[in-house]
């Protein structure tokens, strides 16, 4: 089998290695790809969002099988270019159609269909120019903090939790005038919900599903969840908040009632699905879908994941899902994130990194990062750069070992948080 990962990051890293176990796997190609892929696959210089392109080396490189990284190209809508193109519709694509990949691409409509199907979410208000007025209102009635959500797409950062009701009125003015482009054209206002977050994942081949590990993802740059939020600084997985029970209401409240949700609207929806989740008192409210695996949560959930992955790929797209048997490593996994000093703002770029052979015990999945071929040094490229994960029965001895790993690591301005998992490890203590 040869199959095609698009996207760049820590979450295609982790996709190629674990396919790159698989017997069953010829070729992995990953496009563009990363100085990590490029020691488990071949890079191919293409945009992810070139759908001319990915066509031509699909075709060029005898793909069987696409894994869709991120959000951007389902979005715009790759899984139906293929679907309509006869020289690759046999191709199986692991992602949802346009309309599905509007869970994520849509706040409003992904509360329309939650509020459809019964599943429970947090109250909300979807204003745009011409109903600011009774958006104002709907603000009045919730109490603070207040939850203001642009509408599309916004690269994580178009959720504002503000705890003054004057100043929520004035952002969402500012939201609906182009604070965050077009994608605030429309804002989502929401009932605050008190409680801790998780993420859960589904595969699913549009017949039967399998549940993955769950995981926590810490989305703020600063230790003790401070300061701004990131494309996420780390993970840990299992979360040990949600037991069976919990586990159960998520199935039978919101799996359950999400895929059926899927069929009565005509969703063509193969591949995963990423559900974000408060618990509030024990009781599991849907934050947001998301129709791709997280990143940094792949890079914790994948190795956790013992089954062949490419079994598990082939029967998701081939409608045999219900066939296989999903093996679990009961470890626990941490996953560390280091990052470009300055991120997530304007940050260093282009820092040699060193000290990756001289980790042990753990797995190094890069994110931002390029080879360069003259020096034959790895180079930082972006905000966020290697992805450290280890696993251990113990918690505590995985995020030390994550700790221990992410340390050897260096390059110029690298900074990293060291908490990662020590707000579960204090719940546990509670408990
Ligand atoms: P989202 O992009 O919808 O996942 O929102 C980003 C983050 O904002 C979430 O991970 C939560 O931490 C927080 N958040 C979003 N919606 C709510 C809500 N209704 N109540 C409390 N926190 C929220
Ligand atoms: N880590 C959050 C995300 O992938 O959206």
């Amino acid at each position: 089998m040869n199959i095609l990962i698009l996207g760049a990051g820590g979450r295609e890293h982790a996709l190629a290695w674990k396919l790159r176990q698989s017997k069953k796997v010829k070729n992995i190609f990953i496009a563009p790809g990363n100085a990590g892929t490029l020691t488990v696959g071949k890079n191919l210089p293409v945009d992810s969002t070139d759908f001319d392109e990915i066509k031509r080396i699909c075709i060029e490189n005898m793909i069987d099988l696409v894994i869709v990284g991120s959000e951007a190209p389902l979005v715009a809508g790759i899984v139906d270019y293929f679907h309509n193109d006869h020289a690759i519709c046999d191709i199986d694509i692991i992602g949802p159609d346009k309309t599905g990949a509007q869970l994520e691409g849509s706040k409003a409509f992904a509360k329309t269909f939650m509020n459809k199907y019964n599943i429970p979410t947090a109250a909300h208000f979807t204003v745009n120019a011409d109903n600011l007025e009774a958006g104002i209102e709907f603000l009045k009635q919730q109490q603070s903090p207040y939850v203001l959500k642009a509408n599309g797409l916004a690269a994580g950062k178009g959720v504002l939790i503000i705890q003054d009701l004057d100043e929520a009125v004035s952002e969402l003015k500012l939201m609906l005038e182009g604070k965050f482009g077009s994608a605030s054209s429309q804002v989502v206002i929401e009932q605050f919900l008190d409680g801790i977050e998780l993420s859960v994942f589904v595969l699913t081949d549009g017949i039967s599903y399998k549940i993955l590990p769950t995981a926590k993802d810490y989305k703020r740059i600063g230790e003790g969840d401070s300061g701004l939020n990131t494309g996420g600084m780390g993970a840990v997985s299992p979360v040990i908040f949600a037991d069976r029970q919990f586990m159960q209401k998520v199935e039978s409240e919101i799996i359950i009632p999400t895929l059926d949700g899927f069929k009565k609207e005509n969703i063509h929806y193969i591949g995963f699905v990423f559900i974000g989740l408060m618990n509030v008192d024990g009781q599991p409210y849907v934050i947001e879908y998301n129709v791709r695996l997280g990143d940094p949560e792949a890079e914790c959930i994948i190795p956790r994941i013992n089954s062949d992955f490419s079994d598990l790929m082939k029967a998701t797209g081939n409608g045999t899902l219900s066939d296989i048997e999903l093996e679990i490593d009961e470890r626990f996994a941490v996953t560390i994130m280091l990052v470009s000093g300055g991120y997530p703002g304007e940050f260093l770029r282009n820092k040699s990194i060193t000290g990756i052979n001289n980790t042990k015990d753990c797995v190094v999945f890069h994110a931002g990062t390029s080879m360069d071929i003259e020096t034959e040094t790895i180079k930082s490229v972006g905000g966020r750069v290697i992805a450290v994960t280890a696993k251990d029965y113990r918690m505590e001895g995985a995020r030390s070992k994550a700790l221990i790993n992410a340390e050897k690591i260096m390059f110029e301005g690298r900074y990293f948080r060291r908490d990662i998992g020590l707000d579960l490890i204090h719940y546990a203590v509670k408990k």
